[in-house]
């Protein structure tokens, strides 16, 4: 993600390039102590293409690969790597195809970008179309599963559980739609409502934020190019500068209510980090801003830097104040879960390595007291996304352990590092050696073992 106007890099080599096969080591080594109380997996998604062509790799569209690494009792007792299989992957291997349902002749194409836990199962899950893959909980592949056929439309690779009320929201789209959809899950993973949001277009919308009483529509402008999918690409979504930017506020429990749309200067986001209703009927909502996507450069992520902003969106004026809460390049925020849709004091960000710089560091910002403690991971280390855990019986937001990858360039291995959310600063708790590397990636989450 560099800041340099193009040519396009590639996202296939160097911490993007895919590992060849998949492995299960068990008895990880560790440095420091990992807490007794870690008993379940993380689990992270990201791309791993199978024999890419650099120079048209997009790097959304890399087959996915899972990696987990199971905890307990202070020990790592295994980590695995294993292809999420779509058809496509399961053709590239030759194995017999996954069962399930399918739609459209798919699932072809990646399945990548998050895993998550929902009615008791493990998900791998993505945006645009493809339906979500069932995994085993060592992550073997059991079924394309569209959420035991309760799915009609697109899922999304981000969906968010409303700590009040176990449902769950996200934003589908699909390419042949002119309306998106607020999909909601109950606590069983099936589907209670799939409700069509007309917005006149055909946008990519990546992630989305909900409140205690609304969900937001990032109505943004990266649009959908027929000719470009004519053309054979595989990601045809670009930076559309004849359409306007907005963000719409939806009622979470108000199928069919009129959303209320207002006006934002032209950007993307990919992530908003939390949300909340403020008492004057506005919303707050925090993200990662980029200033533009997919307009110079198609094949990733690649416009700028994107920096942690406060928007404050007031319906009643039709207007947005923007804050900046830090300057810094950074994305992939998280923050105590348990808190969705509340006013949340802590956001940790993974900070993006500047072009040719192999260091990128962990930020953990104190949104309460505007400063930001830099967690440093070794000098040729940059963090990847990091989740936040709740300690046992804590309900205090700081009061949890911070769980991410971090991968030491030089050395081409990965850590799973653990930090207490109280004092990140004080460097990691533990640090779980894989011995080899994990390419760079999207979403993963912590899951407790239940049971
Ligand atoms: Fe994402």
């Amino acid at each position: 993600m560099s800041d340099s106007p193009g040519p396009a890099r590639d996202y296939v080599t160097g911490a993007l390039a895919p590992v060849a096969d998949e492995v299960t080591v068990a008895d990880l080594p560790v440095t420091g102590t990992l807490p007794e109380e870690l008993d379940g997996r993380y689990v992270r998604n990201g791309p791993n293409p199978i024999d890419p062509d650099p120079s048209t790799q997009h790097w959304f569209t890399g087959a996915g690969m899972v990696h987990g690494i199971r905890l307990r009792d202070g020990r790592a007792e295994w980590y695995r790597n294993r292809w999420v299989r779509t058809d496509e992957v399961t053709a590239a291997l030759g194995e017999p195809s996954t069962p399930g349902d399918r739609r459209d002749g798919g699932p072809s194409a990646a399945v990548n970008t998050n895993v998550v836990q929902l009615g008791g199962c493990t998900w791998a899950i993505v945006e645009a179309g493809q339906w979500p893959v069932r995994l085993s909980d060592e992550l073997d592949t059991e079924a394309i599963d569209p959420f035991g056929g309760t799915l009609r439309g697109s899922f999304s690779a981000h969906p968010h559980t409303d700590p009040r009320t176990g449902l769950t929201h996200a934003i589908g789209y699909h390419w042949t739609e002119t309306s998106v959809r607020h999909v909601v899950l109950d606590a069983d993973a099936r589907i209670v409502r799939e409700e069509p949001i007309e917005v006149g277009g055909s946008l990519m919308v990546h992630d989305t934020a909900i409140t205690e009483s609304r969900v937001l529509v990032l109505d943004l402008p990266v649009t959908f190019r027929l000719d470009e999918a004519v053309a054979g690409s595989r990601f045809p979504y670009a930076w559309d500068p004849d359409r306007p930017a907005r963000v719409g506020l939806l009622g979470l429990d108000d199928p069919g209510a009129s959303v209320q749309w207002v006006e934002l200067d032209p950007c993307y986001v990919f992530h908003p980090a939390n949300a909340h209703d403020t008492p004057d009927g506005g919303v707050v909502v925090d993200v990662c801003r980029w200033e533009r996507m997919f307009d110079r450069d198609r094949l990733g992520p690649n416009e700028g830097t994107p920096r942690l902003e406060r928007w404050r969106i007031d319906p009643a004026s039709g207007r947005v104040s923007t804050e900046v809460l830090d300057e810094r390049a950074q994305e992939f925020p998280r923050v105590d879960e348990r808190r969705t849709g509340t006013p949340t004091r802590w956001v940790v960000t993974a900070g993006l390595a500047t072009a040719g710089a192999a260091h990128a560091p962990l930020y953990h910002h104190d949104l309460q007291s505007g400063t930001t403690t830099v967690v440093d991971l070794g000098a040729t280390s940059a963090a990847q996304e990091f989740v936040v855990v709740p300690r046992d019986g804590s309900t205090a937001e700081d009061d949890a352990w911070l769980v991410g990858l971090v991968t030491d360039r030089a050395e081409a291995t990965t850590d799973l590092v653990v930090l207490a959310a109280d004092d990140p600063g004080d460097g990691p708790v533990a640090r779980v050696h894989l011995g080899r590397r994990v390419p760079d990636g999207f979403h993963g989450n912590w899951m407790p073992q239940t049971g």
